[in-house]
C-alpha cells in the first residue's frame, strides 16, 4: 500500500511537471547572436509575444553556431536559432514557425536570409517584400512562405 501511494504521489508530480511544457505547446528557442545587434532583440521580442520561450546566447561568432548547427552559410542572416530538431535563420516571423512546428515537413529548417525591411525585427518606415525559406538537410531551399 505505501508503495502504492509513493507511485501515485511520484506520478501526480511527473504530470506537475510536464503540464506547464503541454499547456504551451511551444518548444524551448535558443538563439544565438551578436551581443550588439539590436535587430536580434526585436526579433526575440516578436517571438516572445508570439508565446515562445527564448534563450539567447551572446556570440562574436554567430557564424560558427549557424556552422554547427549545420545551417548552409549562403543564407545568412544575423542570428540562427534552433527550435527542437529545426533550425531557424534570420527574421523568420512567428506564425512560419507554429507552422513548420505543426507541419515537421523533413528538413533542416526555415531561413529568411539576409535582414529584410519589414520582417519581425526589421520594423521601419519602408517595407519590401520577402520569403520564408524552408531549406532542406541538403541545404535546398524552396519557398515557404511570401510576404
Ligand atoms: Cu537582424
Ligand atoms: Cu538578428
Amino acid at each position: 500500500m505505501r508503495l502504492f501511494v509513493r507511485t501515485f504521489i511520484g506520478l501526480i508530480a511527473f504530470v506537475v511537471a510536464i503540464t506547464p511544457s503541454l499547456a504551451d505547446g511551444l518548444p524551448q528557442v535558443e538563439v544565438w547572436k551578436d551581443p550588439n545587434c539590436g535587430c536580434c532583440n526585436k526579433w526575440i521580442a516578436h517571438l516572445q509575444d508570439a508565446g515562445f520561450d527564448v534563450t539567447a546566447h551572446n556570440t562574436r561568432r554567430v557564424g560558427a553556431a549557424r556552422e554547427k548547427l549545420g545551417m548552409p552559410n549562403r543564407y545568412a542572416s544575423c542570428h540562427v536559432a534552433r527550435i527542437g530538431d529545426y533550425v531557424i535563420e534570420g527574421h523568420v516571423p512567428a506564425d512560419d514557425i507554429k507552422r513548420l512546428l505543426e507541419e515537421r515537413p523533413m528538413a533542416k529548417g526555415l531561413a529568411v536570409p539576409g535582414m529584410p525591411m519589414g520582417s519581425p525585427g526589421m520594423e521601419g518606415p519602408r517595407s519590401e517584400s520577402y520569403q520564408t525559406l524552408l531549406i532542406g538537410s541538403g541545404g535546398n531551399a524552396k519557398v515557404f512562405a511570401e510576404h
